[in-house]
């Protein structure tokens, strides 16, 4: 059973328990949350200029609009502004910055009508992130930048929580996906042949639900939900961020979700930065997650 939290106001402890049993929360528009889709719309309508980003397919040639979203999507990332921006909403919901640990976060574009679905605005199938050597502890934040519809939202998949999935994680390194394809995403405009884990075997989509915060409001989910990108038929680009944290004590304590089907080997750990000053995750913890790809793969 999936229950969906609105505006909780449980402590960050009891939540991720909650989170780790598949439970998923909605948060309504924070300060925090509106300052950083704020500071995302700033950039993208830089970025875009003199056109609306949510319309501006209808114009440009594909290569042109790859090409703005090659320079946009790193200079959002790694922007520090960006940084500061999530250590605010990790503090607004009641995280201990000081063992709450996160990554950056992505600048995700889904555009409308198949105009754009591979490489750099790549449209997820249906998948865990667990699939790509994401920790069991690991959290998804996921905020609209701006408003979103049933028609250009994500999905969630609740059967699967408990349901596994014939999948190809096995063939997933990270630090190998790292070096070989992740510079490239730019590179598939038309298709996109990076080899990502998929499921191996039909999924049923329904039942489905999608969440609609409001533009500073946020969905918190377990990295390993089934979820996917809706096919976006609403007639406007999707823009969303989304970024990921664990908690020390539990990557520590090897709590979190139960991995019922990923075979993926390597670790994100290493990404991840603390909330009080983004220094990295301790090293030791990472070695404690990370694992080698397996030879076949290394070679191939
Ligand atoms: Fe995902």
């Amino acid at each position: 059973m999936n229950t969906i939290f609105f505006d909780s106001p449980s402590s960050d402890d009891i939540r991720r328990e909650h989170l780790y049993n598949g439970q998923i929360f909605v948060f309504s528009p924070c300060p925090s949350g509106i300052a950083l889709c704020e500071f995302a719309r700033e950039m993208v309508e830089e970025a875009f200029t003199p056109l609306d980003p949510r319309e501006a397919q209808y114009t440009l040639p594909v290569e042109e609009y790859v090409a703005i979203l090659a320079r946009l999507k790193p200079a959002f990332i790694h922007h520090p502004k960006s940084k500061q921006l999530i250590q605010s909403i990790l503090k607004e919901a009641g995280c201990d910055l000081n063992k709450t640990y996160f990554d950056v976060p992505r600048l995700r574009t889904a555009t409308s009508d198949d105009y754009l679905t591979s490489g750099i605005a790549y449209a997820f199938h249906p998948h865990r992130d667990t699939w790509y050597s994401a920790p069991p502890c690991q959290l998804n934040w996921w905020l609209p930048v701006y408003d979103v519809m049933p028609t250009n939202a994500m999905a969630f998949h609740p059967r699967y929580w408990s349901q596994p999935v014939k999948n190809g994680s096995k063939d997933y390194n990270y630090a190998q996906w790292n070096k070989e394809n992740r510079k490239n995403a730019a590179k598939h405009i038309k298709a996109d042949n990076r080899k990502q884990p998929h499921p191996e075997e039909p999924i049923e989509l329904e039942p489905q639900f999608r969440l609609i915060p409001n533009v500073g409001g946020m969905i918190l989910f377990s990295a390993a939900q089934m979820h996917s990108t809706v096919p976006n038929t609403s007639g406007y680009t999707r823009f969303s961020i989304d970024f990921r944290t664990v908690h020390l004590d539990d990557a520590i304590a090897r709590r979190g979700a139960s991995n019922i089907d990923s075979a993926c080997t390597g670790t994100s750990l290493g990404d991840f930065l603390r909330g009080t000053d983004f220094c990295p995750i301790p090293e030791s913890l990472v070695a404690l997650y990370d694992s080698p790809a397996p030879v076949e793969t290394l070679t191939s």
